[in-house]
């Protein structure tokens, strides 16, 4: 109680001051930005503790997992904990329908038992150096865009050459604060990473698509890897000699759960952000963009529900194209919905105002910063029916599988029709193309694509106007006169990207001069139709634009540092390794309601529904659950807590992040965000942005109590 009302105190003084939650942060700089905050926040140890180049420190235990995700290790053995969903194309690569890990989850009993992930490579940060100075050199103000970047380049490659050649790590120079400044990263990069265990999907995605981006959340989203290496304990391919991985610092893990008012930080690798838009920007993606792609969307999930809960086995085809397309269109409904709730725009515009104000304060400024804002009102009017043609080709173009398929077949039409036929390396193209053939046929199911066609073909039609269209809507004007279902019975009678057997008939008696067949296929017509066009009318003005903006966007963010000079800023998310930090807290989503910021098993009770497949529950778990057989995972409440949310700015790519409380102990692992909060990419709001983790003890408790696989735990430093 009494912790509660100095959580109250402090949290409303940092609301009122504006720092709670907000900023991705450089791990470098902390000590510089942040590490007094943190501390006044509650924070036990040192900037020095999570990021140096001196001793070990938290960052030598966390890794890019893949190449959207976060993991940390856990043990002295290089054990790894990430999200489920993380893990799920690695999980469901060893699943067939007698060892469906996917379904029933999967534990390796002793290390023998671990399965290789060729392919799967995590990437640790040993270091970074800022090198701006070094990059920009000869770059000249008035130099145009091509010209900057490509000296840029030719910067950033002699200095990562200069480093590589007397290192045993990697470098990749990445531009920061929209390209004013410059940072090298020195990774290393394991490339024997092995899956230790995987709890079974109504455990690891409990709720599914219903719940994603939701609170109150009860999934058990995470996936247990291995990282191994040579003897000498280096980075190596797969061999069956690697020996478990021996990290310079692996994370204990809290049994102390956490209170309402905990400081907790969020280490990892947050993918993309853009919170110094101007209004015209946010105005465009979020009342035009969006809803344009939340209804193609939405069209195509009705479609796959429609079929998939009529056919499981449809379902399974569908499950992971469904997952992908839901996703996102979830995320930009919260998104679209959250800025308008906070009058973003008119927030930006406010702001931007301000910032004339200041830009036409002296004649110098104005000479730099003057005319900054209506330069980008002009390029976003010119960029806005771009960008839609560009949307429509991605999200209703190649939608159609059958024709996002056939562009496949374009560089081997391209290699048929030169002029000196490479015998071998058509072969390869064969080789390559039947592999795809038969994982697009796997999971393809032919009356849904039709379906998807006939609205797709629809909406692309009725929303744009001709030149933002691709040449194939001609034909469907003219000789199909609007009949949308009569031009994909056409294309789908004549196609030959529908039919596994003629497709693999034709590949294995593949003559160069085939490629004439190739060419006049309704699909693979549609499919170059399509890029043709976007080569033509689209590509060049898209690039012309966006360089532009990147030069407005550079000089914006350089002006905004200037008019603010008191202000921390920090650098949108760029897949680099970022601090983010905040209080554990619940919120009001709404007038009168308050959710609390954890969740417990009785929740999953309450949501269990054996009719539906998200929300099914095992006997196992709650006969775990009747008798309270909690172990030393229980809160001191008795209760198992499942999830909780905090204000710490997350996004994308921060999945399976470490979630840390004041004293750098692991006490979740996040994996999602709250759907009031979803706008966090473009605009944070502190009231009501959340992310969303596992409880590491339900994580623990899976594991032991639920899987019986104690001995990972027994691997695992515990904190009581
Ligand atoms: N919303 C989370 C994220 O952005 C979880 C996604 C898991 N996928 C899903 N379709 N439920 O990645
Ligand atoms: N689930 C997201 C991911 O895969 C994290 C959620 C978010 O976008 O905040 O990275």
């Amino acid at each position: 109680m009494k912790k509660s009302i100095i959580f109250l105190i402090i949290s409303l003084f940092f609301k009122l001051s504006g720092i709670a939650g907000e900023g991705m942060w450089i791990p470098m700089l902390l000590e510089q930005l942040n590490e007094k905050e943190m501390k006044a926040m509650g924070m036990n140890i040192t900037a020095e503790d999570i990021y140096s180049i001196n001793h070990s420190s938290l960052k030598d235990a966390i890794v890019l997992f893949g190449r959207g995700c976060t993991a940390e290790i856990i043990s002295d053995k290089g054990l790894l904990l990430t999200n489920h969903h993380c893990g799920f194309g690695a999980i469901q690569r060893h699943s067939s329908i007698e060892n469906d890990y996917l379904t029933d989850g999967f534990w390796a009993m002793n290390q023998d038992e671990e399965l290789p992930n060729p392919g799967l490579t995590v990437t640790l940060m040993v270091r970074m150096e800022e090198v701006t100075n070094q990059v920009l050199e000869g770059v000249e103000p008035n130099m145009s865009e091509a010209d900057r970047d490509e000296k840029i380049k030719e910067n950033s490659d002699k200095i990562i050459e200069a480093f590589e050649k007397d290192s045993e790590y990697q470098a990749a120079i990445k531009p920061f604060f929209k390209g004013n400044a410059f940072y090298m990263i020195i990774t290393e990069t394991f490339k024997d990473v092995r899956l230790v265990g995987a709890p079974p999907s109504n455990i690891g995605k409990f709720g599914g698509d219903t719940d994603n981006w939701m609170w109150p959340r009860h999934t058990g989203d995470f996936s247990i890897f291995r990282i191994y290496t040579d003897k000498d304990g280096k980075p190596a391919e797969y061999s069956e000699d690697n020996i478990p991985y021996k990290p310079k610092y692996h994370f204990p893990i809290s049994l102390k759960g956490v209170d309402e008012g905990d400081f907790t930080f969020v280490f990892g690798y947050p993918a993309r952000t853009n919170e110094y838009l101007p209004s015209y920007a946010v105005e465009m993606i979020t009342e035009s963009g969006n809803p344009h792609k939340i209804k193609l969307r939405e069209t195509r999930l009705d479609i796959f529900n429609k079929y998939a809960s009529a056919d499981p086995k449809v379902r399974i085809q569908y499950a992971s194209k469904d997952a992908r397309v839901a996703n996102y269109w979830k995320k930009m409904i919260g998104e679209s919905s959250g800025i308008e709730r906070l009058d973003g725009i008119e927030k930006k515009q406010a702001y931007e105002a301000e910032f004339n104000e200041w830009a036409n304060s002296s004649e110098e400024l104005k000479k730099q910063y003057g005319n900054l804002i209506p330069a980008f009102e002009t390029a976003y009017e010119q960029l806005e029916p771009i960008s839609l043609a560009t949307d429509y080709i991605a999200e209703a173009g190649l939608a159609m599988e059958i024709v996002s398929f056939a562009r496949n077949f374009s560089g081997l039409v391209e290699m048929s029709k030169a002029d000196e036929i490479d015998e071998e390396a058509i072969q390869q193209e064969i080789e390559s193309l039947k592999r795809r053939t038969s994982g697009f046929f796997k999971d393809y199911y032919q009356p849904i694509d039709e379906e998807v066609m006939t609205a797709m073909l629809k909406l692309y039609d009725e929303n744009l106007t001709p030149p933002f269209k691709p040449d194939f809507f001609n034909t469907i004007h003219s000789k199909y006169k609007n009949n949308y279902q009569d031009y994909t019975n056409y294309v789908f009678s004549k196609s030959i990207f529908d039919n596994e057997d003629a497709l693999n008939e034709l590949l294995d008696n593949y003559k160069p001069k085939k490629y004439k067949k190739l060419v006049k296929d309704p699909a693979y017509l549609m499919a170059s139709e399509m890029m043709d066009f976007y080569d033509a009318d689209i590509k060049t003005k898209r690039n012309l634009l966006n360089h532009e903006l990147d030069s407005l966007q550079r000089i914006y963010m350089k002006a905004q540092m200037e008019m603010e000079p008191e202000k921390r800023f920090y650098p949108d998310a760029n897949f680099t390794l970022r601090v983010t930090y905040g209080y554990v807290d619940g919120y009001h989503p709404k007038d009168a309601v308050y959710y609390k910021h954890f969740t417990t098993l009785e929740g999953i009770m309450e949501k269990e529904d054996p009719d539906i497949y998200d929300y099914v529950v095992e006997d196992r778990l709650k006969e775990l659950y009747q008798n309270k057989d909690y172990g030393q995972y229980a809160d001191e409440d008795g209760n198992m807590h499942v999830a909780f949310v905090a204000s710490n700015h997350t996004t994308g790519g921060n999945s399976g992040s470490p979630v840390l409380n004041a004293d750098g102990e692991l006490v979740g692992v996040n994996f999602d965000r709250c759907w009031e909060g979803t706008m966090s990419d473009l605009m944070y709001d502190p009231e009501v942005c959340r992310n969303i983790s596992i409880d590491i003890r339900y994580f623990l408790f899976i594991v032991d109590k639920f899987a019986g696989a104690g001995y990972l735990v027994e691997e695992m430093d515990l904190v009581k």
